[in-house]
Protein backbone atom coordinates (compact mmCIF):
# COMPACT_ATOMS: atom_id res chain seq x y z
CA UNK A 1 0.00 0.00 0.00
CA UNK A 2 1.09 3.31 -0.78
CA UNK A 3 1.55 6.69 1.45
CA UNK A 4 -0.96 6.80 4.67
CA UNK A 5 -2.47 3.11 5.84
CA UNK A 6 -5.55 5.44 7.43
CA UNK A 7 -6.68 6.68 3.98
CA UNK A 8 -9.35 5.23 2.41
CA UNK A 9 -9.04 4.99 -1.31
CA UNK A 10 -11.99 6.62 -3.21
CA UNK A 11 -12.34 3.75 -5.88
CA UNK A 12 -13.33 1.41 -2.75
CA UNK A 13 -17.27 3.27 -2.89
CA UNK A 14 -19.19 4.12 -5.44
CA UNK A 15 -18.92 8.46 -6.92
CA UNK A 16 -22.00 9.17 -6.65
CA UNK A 17 -23.62 11.05 -10.09
CA UNK A 18 -23.05 14.69 -10.46
CA UNK A 19 -26.16 15.78 -10.80
CA UNK A 20 -28.94 14.64 -9.04
CA UNK A 21 -32.50 15.38 -10.64
CA UNK A 22 -31.93 19.69 -10.58
CA UNK A 23 -29.58 20.52 -8.33
CA UNK A 24 -27.35 22.77 -8.94
CA UNK A 25 -23.66 23.30 -7.66
CA UNK A 26 -24.15 26.07 -5.07
CA UNK A 27 -27.42 23.42 -3.69
CA UNK A 28 -25.18 20.26 -3.21
CA UNK A 29 -25.48 19.13 0.23
CA UNK A 30 -23.44 15.85 -0.33
CA UNK A 31 -21.42 16.94 2.73
CA UNK A 32 -21.25 19.11 5.54
CA UNK A 33 -18.76 21.67 3.91
CA UNK A 34 -21.78 24.46 2.42
CA UNK A 35 -22.78 25.55 5.77
CA UNK A 36 -19.95 27.01 6.93
CA UNK A 37 -19.35 28.55 3.14
CA UNK A 38 -20.37 31.89 1.42
CA UNK A 39 -21.10 29.87 -1.46
CA UNK A 40 -19.90 26.85 -3.64
CA UNK A 41 -16.78 28.10 -6.23
CA UNK A 42 -17.02 26.83 -9.42
CA UNK A 43 -14.88 26.58 -12.07
CA UNK A 44 -13.58 29.33 -14.73
CA UNK A 45 -11.92 29.06 -18.39
CA UNK A 46 -13.03 27.67 -21.28
CA UNK A 47 -14.87 24.21 -22.18
CA UNK A 48 -13.33 23.13 -24.97
CA UNK A 49 -9.96 23.41 -23.41
CA UNK A 50 -7.21 21.30 -23.83
CA UNK A 51 -5.75 21.31 -20.15
CA UNK A 52 -7.32 20.96 -16.61
CA UNK A 53 -5.96 22.74 -13.51
CA UNK A 54 -7.54 21.16 -10.58
CA UNK A 55 -6.82 22.80 -7.12
CA UNK A 56 -7.71 21.63 -3.60
CA UNK A 57 -10.44 23.52 -2.72
CA UNK A 58 -11.41 27.61 -2.79
CA UNK A 59 -9.48 30.11 0.23
CA UNK A 60 -11.01 32.67 1.99
CA UNK A 61 -11.02 35.01 -1.28
CA UNK A 62 -11.89 32.36 -3.88
CA UNK A 63 -14.91 31.82 -1.18
CA UNK A 64 -15.90 35.49 -1.43
CA UNK A 65 -15.44 36.37 -4.88
CA UNK A 66 -17.07 33.15 -5.95
CA UNK A 67 -14.15 32.45 -8.58
CA UNK A 68 -11.06 30.09 -8.55
CA UNK A 69 -7.36 31.08 -7.74
CA UNK A 70 -8.02 34.73 -7.16
CA UNK A 71 -6.37 34.77 -3.76
CA UNK A 72 -2.24 34.25 -2.98
CA UNK A 73 -2.07 31.13 -4.31
CA UNK A 74 -3.54 32.91 -7.53
CA UNK A 75 -1.10 35.02 -7.99
CA UNK A 76 1.75 32.00 -7.70
CA UNK A 77 -0.63 30.04 -9.99
CA UNK A 78 -0.39 33.00 -12.50
CA UNK A 79 3.28 34.25 -11.98
CA UNK A 80 4.38 30.28 -12.80
CA UNK A 81 1.81 29.97 -15.57
CA UNK A 82 3.12 33.13 -17.15
CA UNK A 83 6.60 31.50 -16.61
CA UNK A 84 5.72 28.74 -18.41
CA UNK A 85 4.39 30.15 -21.44
CA UNK A 86 0.70 29.00 -20.16
CA UNK A 87 -2.55 31.34 -20.77
CA UNK A 88 -4.80 31.54 -17.51
CA UNK A 89 -7.89 31.94 -20.23
CA UNK A 90 -6.94 29.45 -22.03
CA UNK A 91 -7.10 26.74 -19.56
CA UNK A 92 -10.02 25.46 -17.57
CA UNK A 93 -9.00 25.31 -13.71
CA UNK A 94 -11.41 24.08 -11.10
CA UNK A 95 -10.78 22.88 -7.78
CA UNK A 96 -11.31 19.05 -6.07
CA UNK A 97 -13.80 20.70 -2.79
CA UNK A 98 -15.85 23.07 -4.45
CA UNK A 99 -16.70 24.65 -0.84
CA UNK A 100 -14.41 26.45 1.77
CA UNK A 101 -13.36 24.37 4.46
CA UNK A 102 -11.89 26.74 7.09
CA UNK A 103 -11.34 27.24 11.13
CA UNK A 104 -11.50 30.47 12.85
CA UNK A 105 -8.40 31.77 13.67
CA UNK A 106 -9.56 35.52 15.84
CA UNK A 107 -10.93 37.42 12.96
CA UNK A 108 -9.32 35.37 10.03
CA UNK A 109 -10.46 32.05 8.77
CA UNK A 110 -7.66 29.58 8.25
CA UNK A 111 -7.99 26.70 5.68
CA UNK A 112 -8.56 23.64 6.58
CA UNK A 113 -7.75 20.46 4.39
CA UNK A 114 -10.42 18.61 3.36
CA UNK A 115 -11.06 15.34 4.48
CA UNK A 116 -11.03 11.88 2.43
CA UNK A 117 -14.94 12.03 2.92
CA UNK A 118 -15.53 15.39 1.74
CA UNK A 119 -13.07 14.66 -1.63
CA UNK A 120 -15.00 11.67 -2.07
CA UNK A 121 -18.48 13.65 -1.61
CA UNK A 122 -17.44 16.26 -4.31
CA UNK A 123 -15.98 13.53 -6.65
CA UNK A 124 -18.80 13.62 -8.61
CA UNK A 125 -18.74 16.99 -10.03
CA UNK A 126 -15.29 16.85 -10.77
CA UNK A 127 -15.66 13.85 -12.71
CA UNK A 128 -18.64 15.51 -14.48
CA UNK A 129 -16.49 18.26 -15.48
CA UNK A 130 -13.66 15.94 -16.75
CA UNK A 131 -16.41 13.98 -18.80
CA UNK A 132 -17.74 17.63 -20.35
CA UNK A 133 -14.71 19.52 -21.10
CA UNK A 134 -12.51 16.30 -21.92
CA UNK A 135 -8.95 17.52 -21.37
CA UNK A 136 -5.96 15.66 -22.96
CA UNK A 137 -3.97 16.85 -19.85
CA UNK A 138 -5.08 17.35 -16.21
CA UNK A 139 -2.40 19.00 -13.68
CA UNK A 140 -3.16 18.30 -10.05
CA UNK A 141 -2.10 21.24 -7.96
CA UNK A 142 -1.03 19.28 -4.71
CA UNK A 143 -2.65 15.94 -3.18
CA UNK A 144 -5.81 16.55 -2.76
CA UNK A 145 -6.08 16.96 -6.33
CA UNK A 146 -4.68 14.03 -7.23
CA UNK A 147 -6.70 11.98 -4.89
CA UNK A 148 -9.68 13.08 -6.50
CA UNK A 149 -8.59 12.81 -10.25
CA UNK A 150 -7.13 9.27 -9.64
CA UNK A 151 -9.51 7.79 -7.14
CA UNK A 152 -7.12 6.95 -4.80
CA UNK A 153 -7.33 7.89 -1.44
CA UNK A 154 -3.94 6.63 -0.33
CA UNK A 155 -1.55 7.88 -3.55
CA UNK A 156 1.47 9.89 -2.35
CA UNK A 157 2.35 12.90 -4.56
CA UNK A 158 6.44 12.36 -4.23
CA UNK A 159 6.73 9.77 -6.71
CA UNK A 160 4.78 11.18 -9.56
CA UNK A 161 6.53 15.07 -9.39
CA UNK A 162 8.35 15.20 -13.00
CA UNK A 163 6.56 11.65 -13.72
CA UNK A 164 3.01 11.99 -15.39
CA UNK A 165 0.94 9.01 -15.34
CA UNK A 166 -2.01 8.26 -18.01
CA UNK A 167 -5.36 7.69 -16.50
CA UNK A 168 -8.40 6.67 -17.83
CA UNK A 169 -6.92 8.00 -21.45
CA UNK A 170 -5.85 11.25 -20.31
CA UNK A 171 -2.45 12.64 -19.01
CA UNK A 172 -2.36 13.27 -15.25
CA UNK A 173 0.82 15.82 -14.41
CA UNK A 174 0.96 16.27 -10.33
CA UNK A 175 2.57 19.23 -8.71
CA UNK A 176 2.57 20.78 -5.56
CA UNK A 177 -0.17 23.24 -4.17
CA UNK A 178 0.61 26.79 -5.50
CA UNK A 179 0.15 27.82 -1.65
CA UNK A 180 3.10 25.46 -0.59
CA UNK A 181 4.88 27.78 -2.06
CA UNK A 182 3.88 30.29 0.52
CA UNK A 183 4.00 27.94 3.38
CA UNK A 184 7.28 26.12 2.82
CA UNK A 185 9.58 26.61 5.48
CA UNK A 186 12.99 28.00 4.33
CA UNK A 187 13.09 29.64 0.85
CA UNK A 188 15.41 27.16 -0.63
CA UNK A 189 12.12 24.89 -0.56
CA UNK A 190 9.96 27.75 -1.53
CA UNK A 191 11.98 28.23 -4.79
CA UNK A 192 12.11 24.15 -5.39
CA UNK A 193 8.24 23.94 -5.27
CA UNK A 194 7.76 26.83 -7.00
CA UNK A 195 10.31 25.45 -9.76
CA UNK A 196 7.97 21.90 -9.61
CA UNK A 197 5.17 23.99 -11.01
CA UNK A 198 6.61 25.86 -13.37
CA UNK A 199 8.03 22.54 -14.93
CA UNK A 200 4.84 20.75 -14.36
CA UNK A 201 2.91 23.25 -16.68
CA UNK A 202 5.55 23.20 -19.27
CA UNK A 203 5.33 19.42 -19.26
CA UNK A 204 1.37 19.83 -19.51
CA UNK A 205 1.79 21.86 -22.57
CA UNK A 206 4.59 19.03 -24.03
CA UNK A 207 2.06 16.34 -23.60
CA UNK A 208 -1.00 18.03 -25.71
CA UNK A 209 -1.33 16.35 -29.11
N1 LIG B 1 -6.41 27.16 -3.51
C1 LIG B 1 -7.02 26.24 -4.28
O1 LIG B 1 -6.72 25.06 -4.23
N2 LIG B 1 -7.98 26.64 -5.07
C2 LIG B 1 -8.37 27.90 -5.17
O2 LIG B 1 -9.27 28.17 -5.94
C3 LIG B 1 -7.71 28.85 -4.37
C4 LIG B 1 -6.74 28.46 -3.54
FE1 LIG C 1 -21.24 19.45 -2.29
FE2 LIG C 1 -18.64 19.55 -2.70
FE3 LIG C 1 -19.84 21.52 -1.42
FE4 LIG C 1 -19.55 19.16 -0.22
S1 LIG C 1 -17.89 20.57 -0.84
S2 LIG C 1 -21.43 20.39 -0.27
S3 LIG C 1 -19.79 17.76 -1.96
S4 LIG C 1 -20.16 20.96 -3.55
Amino acid sequence: QRGGATMIPISAERAQPARAASTTLDQCRRCALWESATQAVPSAGPQTARIMLVGEQPGDQEDLAGLPFVGPAGAVLDQAMQEAGMARDSLYLTNAVKHFKWEARGKRRLHKTPAQREILACHGWLEEEIQRVKPQVIVALGSTALKSILQDGAVSMAPLIGTPVQHEGRWVVAVYHPSYVLRAPDAASRRQAYRVIVEGLRQALTLLQ
